[in-house]
């Protein structure tokens, strides 16, 4: 795929798009479009990247269908952010609306082959919302996972953020993208000098930042290099770049998937000891030249400490509420509105 991707950023204009479309912009990705969405501003934004670019076209669109016409990629931040006081639930009834009008351009315009990362919150309930949607406008009916294994909940950020509050690489998070579904594993024989201080700022690290910013947003900095961290490997499994090449075959990124037409997805679901959790976050494997969820890796799971085992045992009820949030939404819409 030497002639690059159609990359569309929806929701371009804001505070996590701007910043975001600035890094795609100048990525050295394969990226031969860079498409940017917003309800104002984005042909500004487009025309501004426009002038630095090493991506060969960047268009700007008030229309989301023509933002969207054969994309590869679509990364999805827009929606309302949080206030101080707010939880990301909070956010639910604007933010649903939002996406299942997003969500149904995507099915109507992108390739049917194209991977959609969900950024905005409550990721938790939206990527249900993504993926329920999007299945009532596809036309397989069968159950090979088309759908779900093209949608990702963009749960980077909680990884850089125990990244660098454990100073520590390796420490993967799992479960959600919300409070106390977040769920960070230090490596087996590492500590850190406060555990249940580290957790409380891994897991609350975003209400940090609504309380920094006093009102006026959420973590939009830190969330769109997270978010670009994560596209970036998306864009590179689909390019086909996974094999011999700057991306390590077996590389593993983090994302809340669904867990049901994958390899790895049942050894999760049994070693969480739940086997009817839908959605969690764990590091997954991506398919070279799909970009699709190849393979979810529940080694992390393996032999660890009691502590985290109840983490687990906490995330799991808030977890499986705000995933069936989002499904009951879908359901209850009469898609012929949207
Ligand atoms: C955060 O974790 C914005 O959800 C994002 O701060």
């Amino acid at each position: 795929m030497s002639e690059g991707l159609k990359v569309t950023v929806l929701g371009a204009a804001g505070g996590i798009g701007q910043p975001l479309s600035l890094l795609l912009t100048l990525s050295k990705l394969p990226i031969r479009h860079l498409s940017l969405y917003d309800i104002r501003l984005a042909p500004g934004v487009a025309t501004d990247l426009s002038h630095i670019t090493n991506v060969p076209k960047i268009t700007g669109h008030v229309n989301p269908a023509e933002a969207l016409e054969g994309t590869d990629v679509v990364v999805i931040v827009a929606g309302v952010p949080r206030k101080p006081g707010m939880t990301r639930d909070d956010l639910f009834s604007i933010n649903a609306k939002i996406m299942q009008g997003l969500i149904k351009n995507v099915a109507i315009y992108a390739k049917p082959t194209c991977c959609v990362c969900v950024v905005s919150n409550p990721v938790n309930s939206l990527v249900a919302v993504a993926v329920e949607t999007l299945k009532q406008y596809t036309s397989s009916t069968d159950n090979s996972g088309w759908v779900e294994n093209r949608v990702f909940g963009v749960t980077t950020l909680d990884n850089v953020r125990a990244e660098t509050f454990s100073n520590n690489k390796d420490v993967i998070v799992i479960g959600g993208h919300a409070g106390k579904t977040i769920i960070p594993l230090l490596p087996n024989g590492t500590e850190v000098p406060n555990y249940e201080e580290f957790v409380h700022r891994v897991q609350f690290g975003g209400d940090e930042v609504v309380k920094a910013k006093d009102g006026k947003g959420s973590a939009t900095l830190s969330m769109s290099w997270a978010g670009f961290r994560f596209v970036s490997s998306v864009i590179k499994a689909k390019a086909g770049l996974l094999n011999g090449s700057t991306v390590s075959e077996n590389e593993l990124v983090p994302a809340f998937v669904n867990l049901k037409y994958n390899r790895g997805g049942k050894q999760l679901q049994n070693k969480l000891r739940s086997p009817k959790i839908e959605y969690f976050a764990c590091p997954i494997k991506l398919q070279n030249h799909t970009g699709f969820v190849d393979y979810i890796d529940s080694s992390c799971l393996r032999g660890i400490p009691a502590r985290e085992e109840k983490l687990i045992v906490q995330a799991l009820p808030q977890l499986k509420r705000e995933i069936q949030k989002g499904k009951d939404f879908v359901a209850k819409t009469d898609n012929s509105k949207l």
